[in-house]
């Protein structure tokens, strides 16, 4: 969603907002702005579209600047356009305001500022509160920063903040509540962000603001208070985090290179974690909670979009290997149920971003109820990781493509670790089971690359069924999560409705929809489930459905019942959904590409979603 970035330096601020900006568009968004403050004045930018057309507007120049801040909005409250892109100003000019979030009580701000004779040029909740800080400042007689916490006293909602103030011209005030902000320090400069991607190039040694906090940046000096906690020591960390990990490098697009680089990211996932000499599986993120995880009498995974799939999928691993009671939920279902929640639950929150507003909301509920709560995020730092008692990271490196592809596949690598692990520890498999499972995992990333190997057949498939306007897709057992999961793929990138639904479940209704325009896509791998699912293609044959099927390799009966097929190599069941996944990726991205989709940022997605 909405990204920031803030400079305080010696260098053009312009170039480095700009930049900057570039670096935040793969989180989605519709407009950008930046204010620099030039000759004691604010002078601001704002443009509806891409940060190109913003660049364009600015044409090189005001670069005299040395302090500005910069936004990617995603719209909330106003459509996308000019005036409601951020930065926002206070009515006397001086003030310049961006903000991840949403102000819940902005109605009841705006109604006493118009009363106090305000007047507003956006329909933005965030206009609403760089006018109520500048009018708390007018009425107080007290420094800026100090000002901005006595207004945020007032306000309801969550925030990133990042503000500019022409009357304290060396300084950024940056405050949080509930979206992220983290802060990089340079040499004779200092950044701001939504997350480190804006400002990787010149530093990564960054400290992460909680909730509450206040920095004032100054081009030397980052200055941190909490109202009630007084001064605060920033504790800085480095960020272990290279540059090209954020750039596309020598692929088309951001979502094709994470779909090959997904090999190399889960032997990342799983190295140091299982530990070759004595084959055992460490988890070291998880370690002064283990006994409560592993003892567990429930789990409850909770998580939103692909990682909710991930879940899914997790949800038939821990109970076949663990025989523990699991259940998945939405975490925008689960937070506003009155879930009956218990001391020996664990909850295991899965989120990429680690930033997704109900998955946090879940984690803080279930942390209340006195459940142990860990999170397997993809970003260090984030704030679901850093909410939860302990957690599991799942190191697939920055996933910048809106769509989840190595962060799914790092996920069920992590999930597969702890089902294996939490199995051991409750004795629900013998120890020659144990070994048979590790090894496999560990011939999970090569299977990938196999697969990888196939995206020229995949690719000719993609151009026989672009044209299409529905797919279904349809899988049993472990496989049915993952078309679910390839259903979400195809309708992100490509803007064609596709639904997942477990193979059975066609009779029940889809059933209806089959014809000859329309392409199943079917899991239909040599597993538990085969028999049934050739009994569902046959099905779909006889009413002149197009089936491309997933198929075992060297499965010659299959290739001859169905219109189109992908083989994947053979690989257990547990971990089939690893390899599986991997042709519908690719599926889904070259129909987006032939259709002439944006595929790294499609329409109105954000890579994190911060607001409900
Ligand atoms: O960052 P998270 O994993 O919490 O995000 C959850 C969903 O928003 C995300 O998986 C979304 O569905 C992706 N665009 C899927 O490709």
């Amino acid at each position: 969603m909405c990204g920031i970035v803030g400079y305080i330096g010696d260098q053009a601020a312009v170039n480095i907002l700009i930049k900057g900006l570039q670096r935040l568009e793969y989180r989605g968004y519709d407009s950008a702005g930046i204010a620099v403050m030039e000759n004691e004045k604010l002078a601001v930018f704002k443009k509806e579209g891409k940060v190109a057309n913003l660049a364009s507007q600015l044409n090189g120049n005001h670069l005299d600047a040395t302090i500005g801040i910069g936004h990617t909005r995603w719209a909330t409250h106003g459509a996308p356009s000019d005036k409601n892109a951020h930065p926002h100003i206070s009515e006397d000019g001086k003030i310049a305001l961006i903000h991840n979030g949403i102000i819940e009580n902005y109605l009841t701000l705006k109604s006493e500022l118009t009363a106090k004779g305000y007047h507003f040029r956006s329909e933005t909740d965030t206009e609403v509160l760089v006018q109520f800080i500048a009018d708390v400042h007018k009425n107080s007689s007290t420094s800026f920063a100090k000002s901005v916490q006595l207004a945020l006293q007032r306000v309801v909602g969550a925030y990133g903040l990042v503000i500019l103030n022409v009357d304290e011209p060396d300084q950024l005030i940056a405050v949080r509540k509930g979206s992220p902000l983290v802060i990089g320090r340079g040499s004779s400069a200092n950044y701001i962000g939504s997350d480190a991607s804006p400002f990787l190039e010149y530093t990564n040694e960054v400290t992460y603001l909680n909730d509450d906090e206040i920095a004032v940046v100054k081009r030397d000096t980052i200055t941190l208070t909490n109202g009630k906690r007084g001064t605060l020591t920033p504790y800085f960390e480095h960020l272990d985090l290279e540059l090209d990990a954020i750039e596309k490098g020598a692929f088309d697009h951001f979502m094709l290179k994470e779909i090959f680089e997904q090999p190399d990211r889960l032997l990342d996932c799983m190295r140091g974690r299982i530990l070759a000499q004595s084959g055992n599986i460490k988890l070291g993120g998880i370690s002064a909670y283990a006994d409560k995880v592993y003892n567990a009498k429930r789990l409850i995974i909770t998580a939103c979009g692909t990682s909710y799939y991930a879940g899914l999928t997790a949800e038939y691993l821990f109970e076949d290997l663990c025989r523990i009671p699991v259940e998945v939920e939405y975490a925008s279902e689960f937070r506003y149920r009155n879930p009956v929640l218990y001391p020996d639950d664990v909850l295991l929150a899965i989120s990429q971003s680690g930033e997704t507003a109900d998955t946090l909301v879940a984690v803080d509920q279930a942390k209340a109820s006195g459940s142990t709560v860990i999170g397997i995020c993809n970003v260090v730092g984030s704030s679901i990781a850093r909410a939860t008692h302990e957690g599991i990271y799942t190191h697939a490196g920055p996933e910048i493509g809106v769509a989840s592809t190595k962060a799914f596949t790092a996920q069920l690598i992590v999930l597969s670790m702890l089902a294996i692990k939490m199995a051991s520890e409750r004795h629900t498999i013998q120890e020659s089971f144990r070994h048979q499972l590790i090894l496999e995992l560990q011939r999970v990333p090569a299977l990938v690359e196999e697969v990888l190997a196939h995206a020229d057949h995949i690719r000719s498939i993609a151009q026989k069924y672009w044209l299409a306007s529905n797919f279904l897709y349809l899988g049993r057992g472990f496989q049915y999560p993952i078309a679910m999961e390839g259903a979400l793929k195809l309708k992100e990138i490509s803007y064609i409705h596709a639904e997942g639904y477990p193979a059975a479940e066609m009779k029940h209704g889809p059933i209806a929809l089959i014809d000859a325009e329309m392409p199943i896509v079917v899991l239909a791998l040599k597993d538990k489930a085969y028999d049934k699912v050739i009994s569902n293609i046959e099905e779909i044959k006889s009413r002149h459905g197009k089936v491309i099927a997933i198929i075992s390799e060297g499965d010659d009966a299959m290739k001859r019942q169905v219109d189109d097929y992908i083989e994947i190599p053979a690989v257990m069941e547990y971990f089939a959904p690893l390899v599986s996944v991997v042709p519908l990726q690719l599926l889904a991205y070259y129909i987006g590409v032939i259709k002439g989709c944006n595929v790294d940022q499609p329409r109105n997605l954000a890579k994190s979603v911060t607001v409900e």
